[in-house]
């Protein structure tokens, strides 16, 4: 039987709810999908998806930033938990804080994002209601790596959905979601299978 390969361990980042979160965590559950989660950790206390983690049986943990008088003293404390728990790459779903420079150097290549756009449109916040302000006819979601510059990194995997005459932030919101679930699994396999090769 040949030798399978080890699997990159993972940690998902959340703020909120943690749909995306729910949904790579599924995905890495089958034996063969080259990720699998063993960590998520919130900065906000009352982020929905630390129950939905924990019914997954994940570990989890709140690294709250209020906590912290800077964002370098957070993102140490952040830095420290990864590293102790032997993470090899980071995605951050639904996570609501700007990584610095310094954090984003000590894992090169190792972060991604899921964003509510078709980037290079649209970094940053609102990018629904951004696409309907500008009559865009397409809208979509990308998975990027993070690097220092703001929704800046190389794109993994994008998709894309049609902007109806109707459409709301909310409408267009709730209809992108089911895309992004779908999409971000196949994002983190692609990038975990990535990270395999180079080991062996
Ligand atoms: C998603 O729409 C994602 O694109 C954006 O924030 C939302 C997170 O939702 N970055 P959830 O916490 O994964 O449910």
């Amino acid at each position: 039987m040949p030798k399978q390969a080890i699997r990159v361990k993972t940690a998902v980042l959340i703020s909120g709810r943690g749909s995306n979160m729910v949904s790579l965590a599924k995905a890495a559950k089958a034996d063969d999908f080259p990720a699998r989660i063993t960590l998520v950790i919130s900065n906000r206390p009352d982020a929905a998806g630390l129950e939905r983690a924990k019914a997954l049986g994940i570990q989890t943990l709140t690294i709250d930033h209020t906590a912290f008088h800077t964002r370098r003293a957070f993102e140490k404390a952040l830095d420290a938990v990864l590293r102790e728990a032997d993470i090899e790459l980071i995605c951050c779903a639904g996570f609501m804080r700007i990584l610095s420079a310094a954090f984003v150097r000590g894992w090169t290549g190792r972060i991604l994002n899921i964003h509510p756009s078709l980037l290079p449109k649209y970094k940053g916040l609102h990018t629904h209601q951004r696409a309907i302000d500008a009559g865009d006819k397409l809208h979509g979601a990308t998975v990027h790596h993070v690097t220092a510059e703001l929704d800046g990194g190389a794109t993994v995997a994008q998709t894309q959905l049609e902007i109806l005459p109707d459409d709301t932030s909310d409408s267009l919101s709730a209809r992108l979601l089911p895309l992004e679930l779908a999409l971000y699994p196949e994002a983190l396999k692609k990038v975990a299978f990535q990270l395999q090769s180079a080991k062996s």
